[in-house]
């Protein structure tokens, strides 16, 4: 595996390489990155990993600076994953100019996360752009268990027509049910204690809706998560798939929720119908 600090180096390196799978990601791998890879490696001659922690991204920068860093423990798993190249750009090398502004969102942006963290997908699809305009890759693979990233993503590779292939993959989950986060690494072994019990309650709730779609269970998973040491739930809505529009219908949809277990905002997202 080639480690490529520099932009310019890169661009030499890789000119060549017509079918490049790009898996973008902020480090601290988790088995849903190895995913992602697998499904790279599978689909194209060659594969390119970035680790690139993207402070413009986070809404806070204590949260940026807890975010967990494993760079060793990453390129061990990158080298056995068998991946081609990694780009660990710095700051500076992503944004010479500073970020830009100028950046029109999708109408997408403006509910669930795009509500509660201003300007967190603006900087999102400021940095994916960045990479995919420097890698050139053939496909990039997202994981859905940041579906609206990946939607507004999506977006943004068909009003640019961007010669590039969004690869969709599934969440990889714990055995609780949840899915896999970076995040994590930073919980106590009393909040993942927690989250285990949250993740029952969630399940039973998403049983339940997948049976009768009935908003009364979402009133009663909120009182119910608020028993857990969960003091902010941002959204717990059902929205379907295509547009993301409220639902309560039986029609192609999820159940979205956002949720602070102690310091930490959990995300996740479950296919209802
Ligand atoms: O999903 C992530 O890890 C990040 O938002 C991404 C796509 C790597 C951009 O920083």
């Amino acid at each position: 595996m080639k480690i490529i600090f520099n932009k310019h180096k890169l661009i030499k390196i890789i000119e060549k390489e017509k079918n490049l799978g790009f898996v973008p990601t902020m480090g601290s791998l988790h088995k849903g990155h190895s995913f992602l890879i697998k499904k790279s490696n599978s689909q194209c001659k060659k594969t390119i990993v970035s680790i690139f922690v993207n402070k413009p991204q986070f809404n806070k920068f204590a949260d940026f600076k807890k975010y967990p860093r494993t760079l060793s423990k990453d390129v061990k798993t990158l080298k056995k994953l068998k991946v081609d190249f990694l780009y660990l750009p710095s700051f500076k090398e992503i944004y010479p100019y500073g970020t830009n502004r100028k950046i029109k969102m999708h109408k997408f942006s403006k509910v669930l996360c795009g509500k509660f963290r201003p300007g967190h997908f603006k900087a999102v699809i400021d940095v994916v752009d960045r990479f995919i305009r420097i890698i050139n890759p053939k496909k990039i693979f997202l994981g859905e268990k940041d579906f609206q990233q990946l939607k507004l993503i999506k977006k943004v590779i068909k009003k640019n027509i961007l010669p590039i292939k969004l690869i969709s993959c599934p969440s990889i989950r714990l055995n609780n049910g949840m899915s896999m986060s970076s995040r994590y690494n930073n919980f106590s072994l009393k909040e993942k204690k927690i989250l285990d019990k949250i993740a029952i309650k969630i399940n039973s709730c998403v049983k339940e809706l997948r049976k009768n779609i009935n908003l009364s269970f979402l009133e009663k998973l909120n009182q119910e998560l608020r028993n857990y040491d969960v003091n902010k739930i941002d959204y717990l809505e059902i929205r379907e798939e295509e547009n993301l529009q409220l639902t309560e219908k039986k029609t192609k949809a999820r159940l979205f929720i956002a949720f602070y277990l102690g310091e930490i905002r959990i995300i996740d997202n479950f296919i209802l119908y």
